[in-house]
């Protein structure tokens, strides 16, 4: 593994029953860059994420994170590790507050409740609208604002490497927008990025190196600023 390297995935394959959902996946992700996967409806983009979450066991292939080997770990060792997964659709915990939610994404940080206090702090300055909602019950959010607890939530946990399951999955442009805005401004406090996503277009304007998969395998792959002028991405993807 290369030093930069902070994820690695060697020819991973995974199934579900007799469903053969991953076919040798193989991608990297450097340390401080955003990479994202594209792909149609069933290619296996969440099935990919969630094994590198541990929450999928795969048969087959390697998963490093930061030079080790971490295939089949438990997801909350994985999360130790300083891996956070923002899973499709959000899954934040309606019947909780706003600040409740927040609350529990830092469990897994040791340090005072001062510092923990702080990075709550970071994450109303980052998003105001969250800082007005701070009492009101999660399940009660607007499904973008839910997008942004969910994020915030993940952010909590201090992660080295954080997993982005379509984070502009049914919001309105300007809120799509605004994720995207602050998915680059991770990116500049150093937190290194995989994303997945529906909306390529978005997904390769912010992203340092991209991969296409189809089907369970990794059909394209390159610099994100190059695929947005692949002329089979744009057919199949960008919609030109
Ligand atoms: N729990 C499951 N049991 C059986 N098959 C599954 C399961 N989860 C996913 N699959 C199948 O694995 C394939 C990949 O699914 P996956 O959810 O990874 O796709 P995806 O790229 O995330 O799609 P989408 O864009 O619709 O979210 C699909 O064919 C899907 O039907
Ligand atoms: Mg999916």
């Amino acid at each position: 593994m290369e030093n930069d390297c902070m994820l690695q995935i060697d020819n991973l394959h995974v199934f579900y029953d007799n469903i053969h959902a991953l076919k040798g996946i193989s991608l990297k992700v450097k340390k401080g860059e955003i990479v994202s996967l594209i792909g149609a409806n069933g290619a296996g983009k969440t099935t990919t994420l969630q094994s590198i979450s541990g929450l999928i066991p795969s048969k087959k292939g390697v998963i490093q994170f930061e030079n080790e080997n971490i295939t089949n770990f438990a997801s909350h060792i994985i999360c130790q590790k300083g891996i956070a997964q923002v899973p499709e659709g959000r899954r934040i915990f309606s019947k909780l507050l706003v600040k409740d939610n927040l609350k529990l994404g830092s469990f897994t940080v040791n340090d005072s409740p001062e510092n923990l206090e702080k990075d709550r702090a970071k994450f109303y300055k980052t998003f105001p609208r969250m800082s007005e909602r701070k009492n009101q019950m999660a399940g009660t959010l607007s499904g973008g604002e839910q997008q942004m607890l969910a994020m915030g939530r993940a952010l909590m946990s201090r992660p080295k490497l954080l997993i982005l399951d379509e984070p502009s999955m049914g919001l309105s442009p300007l809120f799509v927008k605004e994720i995207f805005n602050v998915i680059k401004k991770l990116k500049t406090e150093g937190v290194t990025i995989l994303l997945v996503e529906q909306n390529a277009k978005m997904a390769l304007s912010v992203a340092d190196y991209a991969y296409v998969i189809e089907t369970g395998k990794i059909t394209i792959e390159g610099k994100a600023r190059d695929l947005l002028n692949n002329p089979d991405v744009k057919k199949a993807y960008l919609g030109a």
